[in-house]
């Protein structure tokens, strides 16, 4: 078992990334409900508070009595963390006269205080909250204050628990992440939480998990069930069948390209091509989400009915990765994306689920699939919909129009690897419109088909920005497209940001 820290989740939209920090340095960490401490556990050796939407002052702030925790192990609170430690000794939290937000400095710091190791004075650090500590308690000490925030670090005395009232954990505050490896030293953290350890660590499990138990699992062609079936095939070989579905919406020549991936990978893939079934199916509809509803359940007719060709199936392999389990226990009841790759289906067939990257951020999913030797165009694609193109097709489904879309988007995705700007993108894809336009192309009036063209930069897909890709760039794709794909005489870029608009058309 690996050492971890506990990050009690008050509800703050950063929580996440506090976790990330303390992955990314090497150590390994768990984000729980603020009320689900787990005492039992021995292997925990600190512990973080995050922040919150809530002022300590609100009726309804989330609450957790810390004193088993203080003074047990290191604590550092942050933000509402901090000002909740402050409150719960008696301290006093009001509303700061203007918001603090954004960038500030440190005036002063305790450079004696091993939380500060190896931070400078002046050093920028990022406020958001709308309360301020204005009493601490008598034991608590400042060891940092900003122009504004006189209280900016405390330490507690005789125990191992600061506070801070920024944000360590985001970009803008220059030295979080020395502010949270010193934290990491503080608690005795061997930090030897690394992609090897954690695959040598998962396969000696699900060898002891699974036993001489099967395995069946849905493989998309996207990271997350790729790195699933090559860390079940390393822990159970054949004792792993994997089930590919080509429901005709995949980019082009995708489905032989991957499945030639998987087949080198040594996985133990059955292949089905179930395009009529899915063309049939969705002929004349136009709706998204009926069409979402057809492709997800024509997924596990097919999915169902070649397991039901395997004998003795037990478990089911799935790609769920950790933002997927955080959402589900949030605290502030964020509905979990309705997204989620097979959905229904362990209910359906009476299997156990095993997940074994559930407790990974996305980032450490890539790590570990460099780490299995898997090749960097497996690790590095792009998310792509489970609904596949059509969501990207406009309107109702047919052959023909996957073929356009199928040609447009290959110019466009080979284009962008070509001019080097592929892994700069979060996502990107071409869309078929549902509306004809006129051009002229020699002496002849056309009436054909728009493609639009999307590209976003993302973290994490809940907000997005449009690319501003190089206008010699756009300019060839829509020469390629035009030129080249018959029955497009138009490309347009899209220029809308998420939020309002959604990264899909549909
Ligand atoms: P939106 O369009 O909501 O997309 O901004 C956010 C992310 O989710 C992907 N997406 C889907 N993935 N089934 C999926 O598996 C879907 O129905 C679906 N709709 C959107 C989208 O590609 C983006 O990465």
């Amino acid at each position: 078992m690996h050492e971890k820290i506990i990050i009690l989740d008050f509800g703050s939209q950063t929580t996440q990334l506090i976790g990330r920090r303390v992955r990314e340095l090497n150590t390994y960490c768990e984000i729980i409900p603020y009320n689900k401490f787990p005492f039992d556990d021995k292997t925990v050796k600190g512990v973080i508070l995050s922040g919150s939407p809530y002022s300590v002052n609100d009726t309804n702030a989330f609450k957790a009595d810390l004193t088993s925790i203080r003074k047990k192990y290191p604590v550092l609170g942050i933000c509402y963390g901090a000002q909740y430690l402050a409150y719960s000794s008696n301290g006093k939290v009001e509303s700061a006269d203007s918001r603090e937000y954004g960038r500030a400095h440190l005036t002063y710091l305790n450079g004696d205080d091993p939380l500060l190791q190896g931070i400078p004075t002046g050093s920028q650090v990022w406020m958001s909250h709308g309360d301020t500590i204005t009493v601490l308690p008598d034991n608590f000490r400042i060891i940092a204050s900003t122009e504004d925030v006189k209280a900016g670090a405390y330490k507690i005395e005789g125990e191992e628990t600061w506070g801070v009232q920024f944000h360590p954990e985001v970009y803008h505050t220059k030295d979080g992440t020395q502010l949270l490896d010193n934290f990491l030293k503080i608690c005795g953290c061997a930090k030897d939480w690394t992609p090897a350890s954690f695959i040598e660590s998962t396969v000696a499990e699900l060898k002891e998990q699974l036993k001489d138990d099967k395995v069946i699992l849905a493989l998309s062609g996207g990271v997350d069930s790729s790195v699933t079936a090559v860390l079940l095939n390393k822990a159970i070989g054949k004792n792993l069948t994997c089930i590919f579905v080509d429901h005709g919406l995949l980019r082009k020549n995708e489905f032989e390209n991957v499945l030639k991936d998987y087949e080198h990978l040594g996985l133990n893939v059955i292949d089905v091509n179930a395009k009529d079934k899915f063309y049939r199916e969705l002929a004349g509809v136009t709706d998204p989400e009926a069409k979402r509803k057809i492709i997800g359940k024509g997924f596990i007719d097919v999915f169902d009915e070649e397991a039901h060709k395997l004998k003795d199936i037990k478990w089911l392999g799935q790609g769920t990765i950790y933002p997927d389990i955080i959402e589900s226990l949030s605290i502030t009841g964020t509905v979990i994306k309705s997204h989620h790759n097979v959905g229904g289906l362990p209910e359906k067939m009476n299997l156990k689920l095993v997940e074994p990257l559930r407790l990974l951020f996305k980032d450490e999913v890539r790590r570990v699939g460099t780490e299995l030797g898997m090749m960097p165009h497996l690790i590095k694609r792009h998310p792509f919909p489970g609904p596949g193109l059509g969501i990207r097709i406009l309107g109702d489904i047919t052959a023909e129009k996957v073929q356009i879309l199928q040609e447009a988007d290959d110019i466009y995705m080979s284009l962008m690897r070509e001019w080097g700007l592929y892994d700069e993108i979060w996502q990107a894809g071409a869309i078929l419109l549902p509306i004809r336009s006129v051009g002229v192309m020699g002496d002849e009036r056309t009436y054909e088909n728009t493609i639009a063209l999307r590209a976003v930069t993302s973290t994490d897909a809940m907000t997005a920005d449009w690319a501003h890709l190089p206008y010699d760039f756009l300019a060839k794709v829509s020469n390629d497209i035009i030129n080249k794909v018959k029955g497009v005489n138009r490309v347009v870029y899209d220029i809308s940001s998420k939020p309002p608009a959604t990264i899909e058309w549909e």
